[in-house]
């Protein structure tokens, strides 16, 4: 925690997440530019830390020049933006790119990009590390984006609360704003392959208006999308073999970080290893909040079996079709996962559940259990 002036904030994008992001976004960017000139403009003063480590991971032929713009004034985004200054560059048929700290409304970035307009460049895109998609009323949302984050007022790595913070090396939220979140409902739903993870999750979702988050579910829609983390994550899941954490618990991070004014989550398998459990923990006591219970539905494995091997015939999962993968999962499984129900039993965290019976009974079991925390 640090303190600003009259006010409190707290850790929210670590130092390693913003490198790691960084990079991403370097490499999109030379991969876009490829064999093209770009002329780069930061927006003084917010982005001025940002656009140095951007700009150093750059490596198509490039410039880079300084403008400055003047919209917030203390914590509010006043809208009200004044004329862009220090443009010494000539940006006639150029490919421009600005390099944005955040956008917030929006306003400010529409009006400098009608300014830069006026010059007649052969393109003009927005980079920013942050993005409020709740708070954007612009037009186009910028084509590079880093983060997107909820409605939080953030400060650090350039960004200041009334000229202060911007040499923090991490982003910070304003404290009061989080309060409320150790009043959330954080459930692990825990179990076996077919245990009934994703079933239950639906009725829990609707009634206590939590957030869903499955891993299996977000690696398969990447997987769907062809993505590279889809790629390297069905290389695993084919074969019935966990995906690595590192890979694993930075998905996570990033949708828990995402998805901050939740109610509360709803973990679908995750954490699946001691140290994706670990670092959930972590991640949760940043937002000041934490795990309330593990559930975990606990149902024989020829049950399990049957299950799969029922769904495979809808579902088009892969890992569903053979049933040797099946069997691996439930192996990896009982090897990898079960342990960590010693994590939550140590701290007095976990309720089994009978997860034989039918759905609406089992959900009345889930509903007990989720009552008596
Ligand atoms: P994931 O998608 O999580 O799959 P899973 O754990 O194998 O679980 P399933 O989704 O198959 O089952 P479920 O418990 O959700 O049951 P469901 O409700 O569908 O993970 C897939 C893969 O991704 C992993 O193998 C791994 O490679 C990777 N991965 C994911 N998370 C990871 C992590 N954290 N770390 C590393 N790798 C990760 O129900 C099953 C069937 O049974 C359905 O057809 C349903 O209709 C039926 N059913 C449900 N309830 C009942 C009932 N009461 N009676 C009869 N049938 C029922
Ligand atoms: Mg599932």
């Amino acid at each position: 925690m640090v303190e600003l002036l009259d006010k409190k904030f707290t850790s929210f994008i670590t130092k390693e997440e913003i490198d790691k992001e960084i990079s991403n976004l370097a490499e999109s960017i030379n991969n876009n530019y490829a064999g093209k000139e770009v002329v780069f403009i930061a927006v003084l003063n917010g982005a001025f830390i940002f656009a140095a480590d951007l700009y150093r991971k750059i490596t198509v032929s490039s410039s880079i020049s300084f403008i400055k713009v003047q919209s917030y004034e203390g914590m509010q985004s006043t809208g009200s933006v004044h004329e862009v200054i220090g443009l010494t560059t000539d940006i006639a048929s150029k490919h421009v790119l600005i390099v944005e700290d955040i956008v917030d409304t929006g306003i400010t970035i529409e009006k400098v990009k009608t300014l830069l307009n006026l010059q007649k460049p052969a393109s003009v895109e927005v980079c920013s590390l942050l993005f409020k998609p709740e708070a954007f009323e612009g037009k186009e949302i910028p084509k590079f984006i880093g983060f997107s984050i909820p409605k939080r007022f953030v400060v650090g790595y350039g960004l200041d609360y009334n000229e202060k913070g911007r040499n923090l090396d991490e982003i910070y939220q304003l404290k009061e704003q989080n309060c409320s979140q150790n009043t959330m409902l954080n459930i692990v739903l825990f179990g076996p392959p077919g245990a009934g993870k994703g079933t239950q999750s639906e009725r829990l979702i609707e009634k206590y208006g939590l957030k869903h988050l499955s891993t299996g579910d977000i690696f398969r829609y990447n997987m769907s999308n062809d993505t590279e983390l889809g790629k390297l994550a069905k290389s695993y899941i084919d074969k019935g073999q966990l995906v690595p954490d590192e890979v694993t618990i930075q998905m996570l991070k990033d949708q828990v970080l995402q998805n901050q004014e939740a109610k509360g989550f709803i973990f679908d398998g995750f954490p699946r290893t001691n140290a994706q459990a670990e670092a959930l923990d972590q991640l949760l006591k940043e937002l000041s909040t934490e795990i309330s219970v593990m559930l975990a539905l606990e149902v024989e494995e020829n049950e399990l079996k049957n299950r799969l091997k029922k769904r495979a015939e809808v579902s088009g999962r892969a890992d569903d079709a053979d049933p040797k993968v099946i069997a691996n999962r439930i192996q990896v499984y009982k090897n990898e996962t079960e342990p960590v129900k010693a994590f939550y039993q140590k701290q007095n965290k976990f309720i089994g559940i009978d997860g034989i019976g039918t759905i609406d009974e089992i959900s009345m079991r889930l509903n007990e259990a989720i009552a008596s925390i």
